[in-house]
């Protein structure tokens, strides 16, 4: 028997209510509810705390894949559809699920375009405990996320590149939902976050897609299983949907790279787009770019993309893509030239280590929520962030420390929010008096 709702009252007009009641209770959503539901919340007949039941009990009874597809269709159309096939031909694009120091968008896109694809890009703002790039992007003076539709278009013609967020005009669905979801705890669910992630790939035009499905304690995947089952939906929706989907599969039990929170994120982006930046990051970030240059057909072998990426981060291409874009979006340029013109906290301190040791663990989701706590990102909807407070983190898992080797810099607005960051950061850094093994980068791809 099919348990959709179509299948059982198909007389009665469609209400909100009773497709939250469907959910609620394990069955399946038709297309119709589907359609119905999101049309209704993007137009705003649907107001937020039916939209925040019917995601809740989707967190707790799930979808199938028909279901999620169908929430990704109409998500994506809930706004225009752009097509770039006449303007660019193969439009690629990367997208990571979230985490906690992941700044890879802001490296990977200007490299890529550097390599000459063309990337047209929407982004999202902070989720949970995971940063957001468009936050990170606002830490540069006159930088616009709101780009329309028009300029969207014109922008990625013109110089290859757009990084923006939802318009009203793309995807305004997930544009709600997505901010939705931040404040009444319905991240953590496969189906919404395949359905977010793909409608905004649909609806911005990308064709080929690599996605960057992130595992591990700061990620909202925390078992490899539950990462490899969304990079299995997500690759699912692909081809259900005509699009050539890769998905990475990738650690975050620690954060990646070491800054964590906006402008220091930003600059420690910029520093890797110049060819340096932290071990880890540069290297995940020449692996993803890599698999987007073999997905696009740009190059025929891994080995072959790497090289190419490497020589773009080192001639200074990628950099200067970078500042292309920021000039093109209204950014101060000068804020990417100079790093030290970015918003700098009042409170910055670094704490050493006390006696020798090796690093165990730095537990990202605790050091992405005390950065949160810091100001750096919301508790509601409508909070404004903080753009330059946040944490350094200078020690990976498998480090050696000696005594007076620094652990951590906190950077916060006052003294007291200092301390107890300080209290919570130290409290994510576990140690060893044996040596520790490093966290591998990836753990697979699905393609
Ligand atoms: N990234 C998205 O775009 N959406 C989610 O739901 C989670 C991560």
């Amino acid at each position: 028997m099919n348990p959709t709702q179509e299948n059982q009252t198909p007389h009665r007009p469609l209400r909100a209510v009773d497709i939250i009641i469907h959910k609620r209770d394990g069955l399946e959503l038709s297309r119709e509810e589907i359609e119905f539901f999101i049309k209704g919340y993007t137009s705003g007949e649907i107001p937020d705390y039916q939209a925040s039941a019917l995601l809740m009990a989707v967190v707790l009874k799930g979808m199938n894949d028909r279901e999620a597809t169908e929430l990704t269709l109409a998500m994506a159309h809930s706004g225009e559809v752009l097509d770039l096939t006449l303007i660019i031909g193969n439009a690629v694009d990367k997208h990571s699920t979230g985490g906690v120091g992941d700044k890879t968008t802001l490296v990977v896109e200007p490299l890529v375009a550097a390599c000459g694809l063309k990337i047209a890009k929407m982004s999202g703002r902070g989720l949970g405990f995971s940063g957001g790039t468009l936050d990170k992007l606002e830490s540069i003076p006159g930088y616009r996320v709101d780009l329309s539709r028009e300029e969207f278009l014109e922008q990625v013609s013109r110089i290859g590149i757009v990084l923006s967020g939802q318009s009203g005009d793309m995807d305004p669905a997930d544009g709600k939902l997505y901010a939705l979801r931040d404040v009444t705890g319905t991240v953590q669910s496969i189906p919404l976050i395949a359905a977010s992630v793909m409608s905004k790939k649909i609806a911005a035009g990308a064709h080929t897609i690599v996605l960057d499905v992130k595992t591990g304690n700061g990620a909202f995947m925390e078992t490899l299983d539950e990462a490899r089952k969304l990079a299995m939906l997500m690759v699912s929706i692909g081809k259900l949907t005509g699009h050539k989907v890769v998905a990475l599969l990738s650690d975050m039990n620690q954060p990646l790279g070491c800054a964590v929170g906006n402008a220091l994120e930003l600059a420690e982006a910029v520093e890797t787009l110049r060819g340096a930046g932290p071990e880890d990051f540069h290297e995940h970030c020449v692996v993803a770019a890599a698999h987007l240059l073999v997905a696009s057909e740009t190059a025929k072998t891994l080995d072959e993309a790497r090289k190419i990426a490497e020589t773009a981060l080192q001639n200074g291409s990628a950099f200067e893509k970078f500042r292309t874009l920021v000039q093109a979006q209204g950014g101060d340029v000068r804020f990417v030239d100079d790093l030290t013109l970015l918003p700098k906290a009042p409170v910055i301190q670094t704490i050493t280590a006390l006696q020798a040791g090796w690093i165990a663990g730095v537990h990202a989701r605790e050091i992405g929520e005390t950065v949160i706590a810091l100001g750096g990102g919301r508790a509601k909807k409508t909070d404004s962030i903080d753009h330059s407070v946040g944490i350094v983190v200078h020690a990976k898992v498998g480090d050696h420390l000696n005594a007076g080797d620094p652990i951590l810099t906190i950077h916060a607005r006052n003294t007291a929010e200092f301390e107890i960051a300080r209290e919570r950061a130290l409290a994510a850094v576990t140690w060893s008096d044996q040596k520790t093994g490093a966290l591998p980068l990836f753990y697979g791809v699905i393609e």
